[in-house]
């Protein structure tokens, strides 16, 4: 007996064949659903005058690799949906009452004899995947720590034909991208990943992430890595005009704002094509410390971080809430501002605690976040650093704001109702980056 699921119908589809299955076999409803959406055939297999069905995905030989992952061919016959195809009776959908049982060649639609058996989630076939016209890329120089983990929570959500680690270290660019690439069957993606030298070799992308440049060590500032960074972070930022025009650049070298601002100037793309990876982080961390005030779960706290990636950072909790009350009404105001302050020094105390280099899980995974978010269009509100428009009454400075993504980039910066000393320290914050700005190298 086989059990046919979605990764089956995938791969038909693929083939553009129909799914042809015996009467002792499984076929799960996420299969069915799966055949609907792409109009495939699951017919059934008389072993008399029919090919045997498709091995079962562990037994199939690997694809040439030629196959265009794009979306899958459909033959005529394929594009009858789940009716018969003029080779026999197909299998009913769910929607139509299953086939007696008894009917010789006839394949039921059987419940899978086990929920085990009925998998949510399966991967989705290349055509559900990335927008139509896209490279299918992302690209992340950087094969640090964070970069690492930026590249496996892309590689798992599953939704790119490819994700590229660049390093200047070519090798170790290329281990990781094996290693990640061996954990495809047990997080169950499709998602080739690739390591090379250079940002050329990675080839044209939607959305590049840049993480490369120095990391903090302990006692140093974030703006203590400006020059250095600076320089990294304005050549790889040319590169990627270079080889991937189009794409969208999230920055996350430090310090994040300037960083962000100098990539927007160096790469010559429109601003709203450029976005620093910070507000994702801190919100993040003023969750997470939030809930750990008492068994809550992080995602019940509502908040947003913005303003600076640092000192100025601010958290406005005229906004902040928990399981939908204001978080003022049921944390004592000592409390909530030392978490405030413990959020903003997190990079800090995760640096001191690491003593070499700096985070990289939360940071990795807030930058995968903000690819997510731009690829499957999500339209929610995050914290993102972008060059303020006039709104809030802050002008041509990069910092962290609402805003909701697009595919390709800042679809709009978001205006949110803030309490008076909110606004204040917002708009300070984008004075001080301004002046940080002013004493940092010119692109050139
Ligand atoms: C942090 O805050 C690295 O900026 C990053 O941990």
């Amino acid at each position: 007996m086989t059990v046919w699921g979605a990764s089956d119908v995938d791969a038909a589809a693929e083939r553009g064949a129909t799914l042809r299955v015996s009467p002792r076999d499984v076929v799960t409803p996420l299969a069915h659903e799966r055949a609907r959406e792409l109009g495939v055939v699951i017919a059934a297999a008389d072993a008399a005058d029919r090919p045997a069905p498709a091995p079962s995905p562990s037994s199939r030989p690997p694809s040439s690799g030629t196959t265009d992952r794009r979306a899958p061919t459909r033959s005529s016959s394929t594009t009858a949906g789940v009716r018969g195809n003029g080779s026999g009776p197909s299998v009913p959908s769910p929607a139509t009452p299953p086939a007696p049982a008894s009917a010789a060649g006839t394949v039921r639609e059987m419940r899978p004899p086990s929920p085990a058996l009925f998998r949510r989630g399966a991967p989705l076939p290349a055509a559900l995947r990335v927008p139509s016209g896209s490279t299918g890329r992302v690209v992340i120089v950087g094969a640090g720590h964070v970069g690492m983990i930026a590249a496996m929570r892309l590689a798992d959500a599953d939704v790119f034909d490819e994700v590229v680690l660049v390093d200047i270290d070519e090798g170790r660019a290329a281990g990781i991208a094996l290693d990640l690439q061996h954990t495809a069957p047990l997080s169950d993606f499709a998602t080739r990943v690739r390591g090379v030298g250079t940002v050329a070799e990675a080839g044209a992308a939607d959305y590049v992430v840049i993480t490369a440049g120095r990391p903090r060590q302990p006692g140093m500032t974030r703006a203590d890595l400006v020059s250095t960074n600076a320089e990294i972070v304005g050549d790889l930022a040319r590169q990627v005009a270079a080889t991937s025009p189009q794409a969208v650049i999230v920055v996350v070298t430090n310090p994040l704002d300037e960083m962000s601002q100098h990539a927007w100037t160096s790469s010559g793309f429109p601003s709203g094509r450029v976005l620093g990876m910070a507000g994702v982080l801190d919100t993040a961390r003023f969750q997470a410390l939030v809930a750990l005030e008492d068994d809550g779960r992080a995602r019940s706290v509502e908040a947003i971080a913005l303003g600076s990636h640092g000192e100025e950072m601010v958290i406005p909790l005229s906004r902040a809430t928990r399981g939908g009350r204001p978080l003022s009404d049921q944390l004592a105001p000592a409390r909530v501002n030392a978490v405030v302050d413990r959020a903003r020094g997190s990079g800090a105390e995760v640096v001191g605690l690491l003593r070499s280099g700096s985070a990289f899980m939360a940071p990795g995974t807030s930058a995968a976040r903000m690819v997510l978010a731009m690829v499957r269009e999500s339209d929610e509100v995050m914290s993102v650093a972008v060059l303020a428009d006039g709104t809030y009454g802050i002008r041509d400075v990069y910092l962290g704001l609402p805003v909701r993504l697009g595919g390709q980039g800042l679809r709009e910066i978001v205006e949110i109702p803030l309490a008076p000393n909110e606004l204040a320290a917002l708009r300070e914050a984008g004075d001080r980056i301004r002046e940080r700005l002013g004493s940092m190298p010119k692109a050139s």
